[in-house]
């Protein structure tokens, strides 16, 4: 199993949870971030103000997948979240060592 961490801009979660639904996703967290990329957050537009800080507003998505859905998450991610321009976020893979549904006392890929 592994997690995959995608960082995105806020106005792409409902394009990004409709395409993570149809490649089957069972489930999500999501959060709200601030961070900065290389341009450490300066000519970023966000909402059509420019932000003078450091901190930029993202949406950070968790999401639980078994390996061998791994590629066609990040590509779901990848098309629904781009623009084209700067900014439009990250997506790193983290392997999960174990894994429960508290309910059922399930472990490991039974619980996706
Ligand atoms: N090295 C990092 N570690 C953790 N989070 C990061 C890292 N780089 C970027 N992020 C997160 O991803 C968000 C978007 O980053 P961003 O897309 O601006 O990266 P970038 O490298 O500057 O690429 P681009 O040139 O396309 O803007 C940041 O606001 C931050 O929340
Ligand atoms: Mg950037």
């Amino acid at each position: 199993m592994k997690r995959v961490e995608a960082y995105i801009k806020p106005f792409k979660i409902s394009d990004v949870q409709e395409a993570l639904l149809k490649v089957g996703v069972q489930g999500m967290t999501l959060t709200e971030v601030k961070g900065f990329g290389r341009q450490k957050g300066h000519t970023e537009l966000y909402r059509g103000a420019e932000y003078h800080i450091d901190f930029i507003p993202k949406i950070k998505l968790e999401i639980a997948v078994p390996d061998q859905m791994v590629d066609k998450v990040v590509k779901a991610i990848m098309e629904a979240a781009r623009t084209g321009k700067i900014g439009d976020g990250k997506i790193m893979i983290l392997p999960v060592e174990q894994a429960w549904r508290i309910r059922t006392g399930e472990s490991g890929e039974d619980i996706l």
